[in-house]
């Protein structure tokens, strides 16, 4: 697949907003809210503007990976800044291609370059092992309780980094969403049918487990 991949520009926010909303349509509820969290992460101070990817085929853009500032801090206050994606989203007539992965290898190769150390994300470990993310428990890394959520996982790209301390990850306020504006926001895109999808279920266990 002769794929182009670029940073978004502002003429790129409606198609991209429309191909996360494809892509998130009824996945884990019924509808989605992840374009309208792709709207406000732009203006968001956490944003990475220079981590927001489109990914281009014959001139229309089918995926998308946008980064936000995180940071973990250890038993000692000692904070260390990392960078978090999600969402990402490929639209779905051209998942299964290499999208995705082209997405995600291509950031993570850029995050070496800018010298983050890690990158922290919740998403589901099927998609991400592969590209090296390993269980938030196995490097130490709990959630605001100290639990060790199955979801959480964790790419040292500093390896080693993490040894020795127990920490615990701050994403960004960004996605704490307010249900009001989403519904309204959503009001903007074309109707969709709202409905149920078995990968409902498996989100609401996936969400809901925590490694021991
Ligand atoms: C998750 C998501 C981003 C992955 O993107 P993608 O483009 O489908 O990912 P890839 O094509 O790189 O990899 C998916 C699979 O296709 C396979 N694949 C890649 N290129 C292929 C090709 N040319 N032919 C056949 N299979 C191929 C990969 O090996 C991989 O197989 P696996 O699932 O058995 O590991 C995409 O499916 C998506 O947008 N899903 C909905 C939103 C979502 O779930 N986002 C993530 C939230 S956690």
């Amino acid at each position: 697949m002769d794929l182009l991949i670029r940073n978004e520009t502002p003429e790129d926010y409606r198609q991209v907003e429309e191909l996360t909303r494809e892509a998130f349509w009824n996945l884990h509820v019924p509808g989605c809210n992840e374009h309208y969290l792709v709207h406000i992460m732009r203006s968001h101070p956490d944003f990475l503007p220079e981590f927001d990817f489109v990914a281009v085929f014959d001139n229309r853009i089918v995926g998308n990976i946008m980064y936000v500032k995180s940071c973990l801090i250890n038993e000692e206050d000692l904070a260390i800044d990392t960078i978090t994606f999600g969402p990402v989203s490929v639209l779905p007539e051209y998942q299964k291609k290499g999208v995705g992965s082209a997405l995600i290898k291509n950031s993570i190769k850029k995050a070496i370059g800018y010298g983050y150390k890690a990158i922290i994300i919740e998403g589901h470990p099927y998609n991400y092992c592969k590209h090296g993310f390993v269980g938030s428990k196995s490097v130490n890394v709990g959630d605001s309780e100290g639990r060790y959520p199955y979801s959480l996982l964790v790419l040292e790209i500093e390896k080693g980094c993490l040894q020795n301390h127990e920490w615990k990850f701050h994403p960004s306020s960004v996605y704490d969403l307010n249900e009001n504006d989403f519904s309204n926001y959503d009001k903007l895109f074309l109707p969709k049918e709202k409905g149920y999808k078995p990968t409902q279920e498996e989100f609401n266990i996936a969400s809901n487990a925590f490694i021991e």
